[in-house]
């Protein structure tokens, strides 16, 4: 029997494919900073992201520059369990070498997930480790979810939060930090993207902001000092700056996170490790 196909993601979903495309065009690239041959179909499947291109240009390098430092930052913390949230059309759990027995779990938007996995099948794709799907949405009570998919607070965890926050109201994304945090046992680890208010209110995001609003996809929130923020949940974190990251790299620092042309904004990109 034919199976009825889901259908391509819509809403705050569809930044997913953006955030896909990004990563297919790196694959064509001679020195790429990771390896994602599974990026290209996902975005086919969801039928182009070329409304999307004026996004991917304005961040350059930015979205394969922080593809690779949470890659890194999941790889190093080496936890028996990975949660993915927000994973969007994230191909880790088929792409990283995982140590052996790691679970990746992926929380997303049921609609999301359920377009991913019908195209990872028609892809044929196998992943490098146990890999669990969650969806929820992480506005409501994801964590209830977790568990029930077989994540265990008692063991450490690699926490992964790219490209979420900013699609969160504030009161949303402080209680996904506040669970986060309760599902942690020390030496747990966690690795997330945010940005400040100077940078939701940059000129050049005007028209970034348009596009998200047209699409439902507004951004909601923003942190001044992520190290306090985490800190105030029972988190030590550092921040790494997009001038060290390309240098590491040797890519450009995108125009969007050079201080040199926006000033104090700040996508923040941090890692933390669970002391409380
Ligand atoms: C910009 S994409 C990032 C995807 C992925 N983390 C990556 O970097 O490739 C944002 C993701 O957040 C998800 N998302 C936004 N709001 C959500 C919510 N309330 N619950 C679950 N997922 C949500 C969207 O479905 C989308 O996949």
């Amino acid at each position: 029997m034919k199976r009825v196909l889901q259908r391509p993601p819509v809403g705050v979903a569809r930044t997913a494919v953006l955030i896909a495309a990004a990563r297919a065009q790196e694959q064509g690239h001679l020195r790429r900073l990771f390896d994602d041959p599974l990026a290209a179909g996902l975005v086919e499947a969801a039928g182009s992201a070329s409304d999307l291109n004026g996004v991917r240009t304005l961040a350059g390098d930015h979205f394969v520059l922080r593809t690779r430092y949470f890659d890194d930052e999941l790889l190093a913390a080496a936890k028996p369990q990975v949660v993915i949230m927000a994973a969007g059309l994230d191909t880790r759990a088929f792409r990283l070498q995982w140590p052996p027995g790691t679970t990746v779990f992926e929380l997303d938007l049921p609609e999301l997930v359920g377009f991913k996995e019908d195209a990872l099948h028609d892809l044929r794709a196998q992943p490098l480790c146990e890999r669990t799907v969650v969806p929820c949405d992480l506005r409501d009570d994801w964590a209830t979810a977790l568990i029930r998919a077989g994540f265990d607070p008692k063991r450490p965890t690699a926490w992964l939060l790219e490209g979420l926050f900013m699609f969160l109201p504030p009161d949303a994304g402080e209680q996904v930090m506040y669970l986060v945090s309760a599902l942690s046992t020390r030496g747990s680890t966690l690795a997330l993207e945010h940005v400040n208010r100077e940078f939701r209110e940059l000129p050049q995001m005007r028209a970034v902001h348009e596009r998200f609003g047209t699409m439902n996809a507004r951004w909601q929130s923003d942190v001044e000092d992520p190290v306090e923020w985490l800190g105030g949940h029972g988190w030590h974190a550092t921040v790494t700056h997009q001038i060290d990251l390309a240098a590491r790299h040797g890519r450009a620092v995108p125009a969007i996170t050079d201080p040199r042309k926006v000033g104090d904004a700040r996508i923040w990109l941090a890692s933390a490790v669970r002391t409380a």
